[in-house]
Formats: structure tokens, C-alpha cells, sequence
């Protein structure tokens, strides 16, 4: 397994199990599985609703001796609803007590969309409704900058409850922000990347800033299918440039997709409950994809975002939210 040099010198494990969307029963299990399978790097957040789960299957691994704390990178994100300083330490020791961690690999601003706080012992997590039984839930909103998220996630690392910072979901304009004040500068940015969506001047942006880049949902369209979010016709893993690599390395179109988010410098967080897949998905190091194959996917690009709250929160949350235009 590849890793990737953060500007604190530790190394991010380039394929990590991405756990959106895994179901709470199933989340220890799938630790164990894909701990069997050579995953080392999980990719967490409260909004998941499992990392109690996630930290049951941490638990029961690291108890069998079937690896240890320190071969592991966790990560988690700071929902929406604890932007305000005086909720960032709360929310993490939330998540740390959670997946039975002392401290986190890396902790993540998950949107630049800070939400109104909802107490822990109302509802946990929260999600995006302000009050889900209102006669009309929305988003509701509180006006904290960044800045101050960010002075609480320094502190964090002060602290010792989590190694490295970094965010989620921003775009050049706001980590351009954010540098002009950082004591600590985020070590990684975590956004939507694959080939309908790769945001070629955010990477160079954050290769010449020294900030890593993760992508999630690097199978493209793959996640969104269940969520009526995207058309059959936008698999980016039917698409012909891609099934023809797929062919030629004698690999599958998802290892083609993996392959070159890696070989592009980025880590990958793609996300599955198959034990066939798990070990597909980390397959990645005995091949390598020539310059013109990673100019041809380069070339699919169509800027086609999957995850945007511009779309996403008006239709399902009542609530107008773009972030990126
Ligand atoms: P499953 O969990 O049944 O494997 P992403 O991480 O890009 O959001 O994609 C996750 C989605 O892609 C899930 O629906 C997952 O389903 C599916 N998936 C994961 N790995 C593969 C693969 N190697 N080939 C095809 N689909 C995959």
C-alpha cells in the first residue's frame, strides 16, 4: 500500500474504506473484513451514524492482534452543527469516545455550511434538519466564520486529540481564506473526485500549497444511483474509455478509476460491503496506467458533481445551500 507524505510528515495510506452509507449493522463486521483485506485507513464522520459501530469492529480487531492502533488511520469530520468553538471539542471527544479512539489520524471540517448547534442529548447526529417533526423542517443556520471553526480545530491538535486538521468541501477562494490566518495549515482537503469531476486547478492549487487531496466517491455515479442523484447513463464505469483500459490491463473499469486517483497523487476513499470488492478495491499497486490512459480519463471530464448541497439539500432538506458556484 502506497502512502501519501502530509506537510506533518505523517503518511496518509492512499485507498482508505470510505464508510458513508454503511449500515450500522453491518459496520463492525466490515471493519474486521476489511481489516483482513489489508485496509489500514477508514474514513469516518458523525454524520455517518456509525461510528459506534465502526469503533466496535476497531476494538474487536486490535483485541484479536489482527493489527494495532498504530497501523491504523482514522479519520472523522465535525458536522455542520458544531461550528462554534465551544462545540468543536465536544463533537470530537463525541466521535473519539464513539470509535473507542484517544485520539484521531485526521479531523475534518465536513462542510463549510455551519449549522445551527443542536444539543448532543436532543439528537445525535444531528443531520441537516434544524427540527426533523417541525410542520416544515429546513436547514437553519448560524453565522460562524471559519475562522473560528479552525481556531477550535488548532486547538484540537494542541490538545493531542487529533494528529492532523484539514477540510472538507472547499474551494480555492475559501483555502485561500484560510491560509491567511491558520496557525496550522490544513493538511488535507477531502472533496468529490473522479473522472466527471476532476477539478484539475483545485489540485494544482493544493499540490502548490502542500495540502494532500482526498476524493471521495471515486467511482463517480456508483453511490448516487440509490439515491436518485444520478442517471444509469452517468456510470463513469460504463464508459468506453474507461471498460477499454479496464481490458487492456486486464483489470476492472472501478480498479481503472482507483488507479488513477492514486497515480494522479491523490488518496481514494471508495466505499463497499462486499467482501469481492473490498479486496478488488485495493488492488491497485501491481499495475500503472501509461501517460495517454491518464490523458484520456483526464479528458472526461464534465464537471459533473454528484454531492452538491446546491442540489441535494433543496430537494431533500427544504433548503436552498449552494457552496461551490
Ligand atoms: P457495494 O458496497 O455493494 O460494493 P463510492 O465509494 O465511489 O461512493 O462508491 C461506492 C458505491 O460503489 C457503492 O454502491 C458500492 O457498492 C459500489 N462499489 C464499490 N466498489 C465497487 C467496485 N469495485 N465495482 C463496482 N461497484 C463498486
Amino acid at each position: 500500500m502506497t502512502s501519501i507524505e502530509l506537510r506533518t510528515g505523517d503518511r496518509l495510506p492512499s485507498v482508505g474504506l470510505g464508510m458513508w452509507k454503511v449500515d450500522r449493522d453491518a459496520a463492525a463486521a466490515l471493519v474486521g473484513d476489511a481489516v483482513d483485506a489489508g485496509y489500514r485507513h477508514f474514513d469516518c464522520a458523525c454524520d455517518y451514524g456509525n461510528e459506534a459501530e465502526v469503533g466496535a469492529g476497531l476494538k474487536q480487531v486490535i483485541a484479536d492482534g489482527r493489527c494495532s492502533r498504530d497501523d491504523l488511520w482514522i479519520t472523522s469530520k465535525l458536522w455542520n452543527t458544531y461550528h462554534a468553538a465551544e462545540h468543536v471539542r465536544p463533537a470530537c471527544e463525541r466521535s473519539l469516545r464513539d470509535l473507542g479512539l484517544d485520539h484521531l489520524d485526521l479531523y475534518l471540517i465536513h462542510f463549510p455550511i455551519p449549522q445551527k448547534f443542536v444539543p448532543f442529548e436532543e439528537r445525535y447526529p444531528p443531520e441537516w434538519f434544524f427540527d426533523p417533526n417541525a410542520e416544515s423542517p429546513r436547514v437553519e443556520l448560524a453565522p460562524v466564520p471559519v475562522s473560528e471553526t479552525w481556531g477550535a480545530m488548532e486547538k484540537l491538535v494542541e490538545d493531542g486529540l487529533v494528529k492532523n486538521i484539514g477540510v472538507c468541501n472547499f474551494g480555492t477562494a475559501l483555502l485561500r481564506d484560510l491560509s491567511t490566518y491558520a496557525r496550522i495549515r490544513p493538511a488535507v482537503l477531502q472533496v468529490e473526485l473522479h473522472p466527471y469531476l476532476t477539478q484539475q486547478k483545485l489540485l494544482r492549487y493544493c499540490r502548490e500549497s502542500s495540502i494532500a487531496v482526498t476524493g471521495f466517491s471515486p467511482l463517480g455515479a456508483q453511490s448516487y444511483f440509490q439515491l436518485n442523484m444520478a442517471q444509469q447513463d452517468e456510470a463513469v464505469l460504463n464508459h468506453t474509455v474507461i471498460t477499454e483500459i479496464a481490458a487492456r490491463h486486464g483489470r476492472t473499469p472501478a480498479q481503472v478509476a482507483l488507479r488513477w486517483g492514486v497515480q494522479r497523487g491523490t488518496s481514494v476513499v471508495p466505499k463497499s460491503s462486499n467482501p469481492g470488492r473490498l479486496r478488488e478495491n485495493l488492488a491497485l499497486f501491481d499495475f500503472e496506467l501509461a501517460v495517454a490512459e491518464m490523458d484520456a480519463i483526464d479528458a472526461l471530464d464534465r464537471g459533473r458533481r454528484f454531492n452538491d448541497p446546491g442540489h441535494f439539500a433543496e430537494a431533500a432538506f427544504n433548503t436552498f445551500l449552494p457552496i461551490y458556484e
